[in-house]
């Protein structure tokens, strides 16, 4: 990953453009895809994310592994559709999952079968998870913010289920840094939008801070389209 981040200054150091500005890019489609719209989405996916899960691992793995690999304690993966973190995840840690899809979860507990990874899944809405407070030592999430139809609300349940020193790692997708990408992402968001419910060309350290998650850290890598999170609950 690059641009390592001084924590003092996390959240708008490393990004040319203010806040304000980042907070103007609007993000497509933004509220009309409810809960129940993602998840019946998510059914038609299911049988390409599980056939195509190689070329995943091969473009976001090594992110994955950078951000989750040290996850420690019980550990919770908000939106873990098919469970793509639980390989990068350290065998010490206690694995819980909670997804919207039943049809995404199915691959997850194929995946967890065939890590051999004890571990559960559970369908669940991340906005509203039934939870204890502080019941995780770790929370993670990947490539989901874009997809939760109230992403501050999701972001805020990670912080309530997370123990107080413990940590939230979020591995995310947003709009590149990159003219020609972030132009091609633009031309793309609408329709990706309507067919995933994913918001292509959100920010995600805007969503950070507006669920109000103190950011130790963050990097960008490829081109920008990929920012990897370390925050804490506050
Ligand atoms: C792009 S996939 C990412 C899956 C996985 N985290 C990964 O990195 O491959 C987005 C996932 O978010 C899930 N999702 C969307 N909204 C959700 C919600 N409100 N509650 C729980 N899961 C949700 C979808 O079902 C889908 O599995």
């Amino acid at each position: 990953m690059t641009e390592a981040i001084d924590p003092a200054t996390a959240g708008d150091a490393g990004d040319s453009r203010g806040v304000d500005e980042r907070n103007s890019v609007a993000a497509p489609g933004d509220g009309h895809m409810s809960v129940e719209d993602i998840r019946d989405a998510y059914a038609e996916y299911a049988g390409w994310v599980d056939r195509l899960g190689w070329l995943d691992r091969l473009l976001t793995g090594r992110y994955r592994r950078a951000q989750f690999g040290d996850a420690r304690g019980r550990v919770l993966d908000v939106a873990c559709g098919a469970g793509t973190n639980f390989r990068y995840l350290p065998a010490s840690a206690d694995v819980v999952g909670v997804d919207v899809s039943p049809e995404m979860l199915d691959n997850a507990r194929a995946e967890l079968d065939r890590l051999g990874r004890d571990g559960q899944v559970h369908e669940m809405n991340a906005q509203a998870m039934t939870f204890d407070d502080d019941a995780f030592d770790t929370v993670i999430s990947s490539f989901s913010t874009c997809t939760f139809p109230d992403p501050v609300a999701a972001l805020r349940e990670m912080e309530r289920v997370c123990a107080p020193e413990g940590r939230i790692l979020l591995l995310e997708h947003g709009r590149s840094d990159v003219g020609p990408v972030a132009r091609y992402q633009e031309w793309r968001a609408d329709a990706h939008y309507e067919k995933a419910g994913c918001r292509l060309t959100q920010e995600p350290l805007s969503v950070v801070r507006r669920a109000g998650l103190p950011i130790e850290t963050w990097e960008k890598a490829q081109f920008g389209r990929i920012t990897a999170i370390t925050a804490t609950p506050r």
